[in-house]
């Protein structure tokens, strides 16, 4: 597909404006630094996740005067709107609190067109996340393919875990209830390594553009995952659920990879859920030696 420009689009060029002045305003709260308040045992907020919300929340309203906004920090907008924008204004509150440059900003739009049942997901069409940071804008209109600060990008071409860097997250709310750090061991030992970097949208983004080539979490919020997932898929990667089937906004878990290695991550998890032995795990000398027999073959690696 060649360069979607941007008068074929109908959304991104007013959310990636608006997704720019949030992320100039968090880079500024950034900078001068922020005090941390708890809204839970151990989940944080500062000034700057609820200054930003504020802001987005009025920019939509101007741009897009019929559209909901859910947004994380407590904005609940025209709900019953065909059209509703998931906003999480600050992902990766904890990593900014910290002075960790690794957070963004997220919009993702869902179309719920007349009659949708209120437990039942629309469709998103249309995503953008904006790393501040970084200077890097990562947008997806539905059917249109996914961008990168412009260029088209596309997940990886990687083919076998063995050979793939993956992302996941922990929830800071009932944290000792998740099950993940199983997950975290067993996938860091076939892999070439688990990211933990504190921004789920963050992760997804870098799905999308190839860096990473998948990532899963438990427990997220369609603020965490609405514009991400759009750019998985318009960038030809996969997003479901732990078992392989449809993803659902308010489903929590997503499991989002390249489409290459999909199988193989479903059918570790489904081990792991059952508590089945799993395969032992190769050695380092044995992941060698498969990737030298995947060359001698000429296969991909
Ligand atoms: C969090 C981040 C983190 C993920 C948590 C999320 P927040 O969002 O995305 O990577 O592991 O589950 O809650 O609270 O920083 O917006
Ligand atoms: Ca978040
Ligand atoms: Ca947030």
């Amino acid at each position: 597909m060649s360069a979607a420009s941007s008068d074929e689009l109908i959304w991104v060029p007013k959310a990636a404006a608006i997704a720019r002045e949030a992320g100039a305003r968090l880079r500024e709260f950034f900078v001068q630094g922020v005090e941390t308040e708890y809204k839970g045992d151990v989940d944080i907020v500062t000034v700057a996740d609820r200054t930003v919300e504020k802001l987005i929340r009025t920019r939509l309203g101007e741009a897009f005067p019929a559209h909901g906004v859910y947004g994380e920090e407590g904005t609940r907008e025209r709900m019953e709107g065909e059209f509703r924008w998931y906003v999480d204004p600050l992902d990766g509150t904890t990593n900014f609190a910290h002075g960790f440059p690794q957070f963004c900003v997220s919009l993702g739009l869902e179309h719920r067109p007349a009659g949708t049942a209120p437990d039942r997901d629309g469709t998103i069409v249309a995503g953008v996340i904006y790393d501040p940071m970084r200077d890097e804008l990562y947008t997806a209109e539905r059917g249109h393919g996914a961008w990168l600060n412009g260029k088209r990008a596309r997940v990886s071409r990687t083919q076998d875990l063995a050979e793939g860097l993956v992302a996941t997250g922990f929830p800071s709310r009932k944290r000792h209830d998740s099950p993940n750090v199983h997950f975290y061991q067993e996938f860091t030992l076939r892999s070439h390594g688990v990211r933990r970097a504190g921004s789920a949208a963050l992760d997804l983004a870098y799905v999308c553009c190839g860096r990473l080539e998948a990532f899963w979490e438990f427990n997220l919020n369609p603020w965490d995952t609405a514009a991400g997932i759009l750019l998985v898929e318009e960038a030809g990667g996969l997003v479901t659920d732990f078992a392989g089937g449809a993803f659902q906004l308010n489903s929590n878990e997503v499991l989002a990879t390249n489409g290459l290695i999909h199988v193989e991550m479903v059918e570790l998890f489904k081990d792991l859920f059952a508590g089945r032995n799993l395969e032992p795990i190769p050695t380092a000398r044995e992941f060698a030696q498969r990737r030298a027999e995947r060359a001698a073959a000429g296969l991909p690696r």
